[in-house]
């Protein structure tokens, strides 16, 4: 379903302790003042050992949700270090976050195993925030648009109609991304236009319509207001900004 949200991506960053004193700073602030009717669902995703911790901080059937940056794609078994999609939703996790440009650079994950980890996620019944966007090279050589159709053709839309129904994308230029840089709302529009074509041409009309699309990348309280007045933009994934109380507040205030 098409709804404004703000998800705030924290990376490897806070303690336990920093974590949970930051979340309920941002929980009272959210509840003293956005009041707004079109304010938006916002999902909070710590690094994996807060995920327990913050998801009981999180008010109960309120806008906040908890979510997860990855997630491995097999449900359980011998792999040291990694955590299944169940094991976060046995955890309260109802969102995770796939496909991340940091994740594709680093960890050298490809559309083909997305493709299994979006399996995986949604197999736990996680709705799964997947990241698609464009190298600085890739937008200076006028690729931008067939290198984000070719992500979403090979990572995403192998699912059926029910499964890309749980989906949220996130557009997140690389080069925007950490960098104070960010794409200006027109070039945002533009390429979030132009997935939500995609979307059509892959499913149908209606599915384009429904689904929520996010735009990340030096997103800050300052910029917010202007991005997500764009017609195709539905909300932000937030990274350094979701640090901060006051600023991740004032994000979910601008719409
Ligand atoms: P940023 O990160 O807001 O710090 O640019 C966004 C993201 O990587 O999700």
């Amino acid at each position: 379903m098409r709804q404004n949200l703000v998800a705030g991506n924290w990376k490897m960053n806070m303690t336990y302790q920093d974590g949970l004193a930051l979340v309920s700073e941002i929980t009272s602030m959210v509840a003293d003042e956005v009041t707004a009717a079109n304010a938006p669902q916002v999902v909070i995703c710590p690094p994996f050992p807060l995920l327990h911790a913050i998801g009981r901080l999180l008010p109960q059937g309120s806008r906040f949700h908890l979510g997860a940056q990855n997630c491995h794609h097999k449900e359980s078994g011998a792999f040291t270090g990694e955590v299944s999609a169940k094991m976060l939703a046995s955890v309260g996790c109802e969102y995770v976050i796939l496909g991340h440009s940091e994740r594709r650079q680093y960890f050298r994950e490809d559309d083909e195993l997305l493709s299994q980890k979006l399996k995986a996620a949604l197999a736990a019944g996680l709705k799964p925030i997947f990241c698609v966007g464009e190298s600085l090279d890739t937008r200076e050589a006028d690729e931008t648009f067939n290198f984000i159709g070719k992500q979403l053709q090979d990572g995403l839309f192998h699912l059926s109609n029910e499964e890309f129904d749980q989906v949220t994308i996130a557009y997140e230029p690389i080069w925007a991304i950490g960098t104070g840089k960010t794409a200006s709302s027109a070039q945002a529009q533009e390429v979030h236009a132009f997935i939500r074509e995609r979307i059509a041409r892959a499913y149908d009309a209606k599915a384009a319509l429904n689904t929520t699309i996010l735009y990340g990348g030096s997103a800050n309280a300052q910029n917010a207001r202007e991005l997500f007045s764009q017609p195709d933009v539905d909300g932000g994934l937030i990274g350094g900004a979701s640090l901060k109380s006051r600023d991740f507040t004032d994000i979910i205030k601008s719409f």
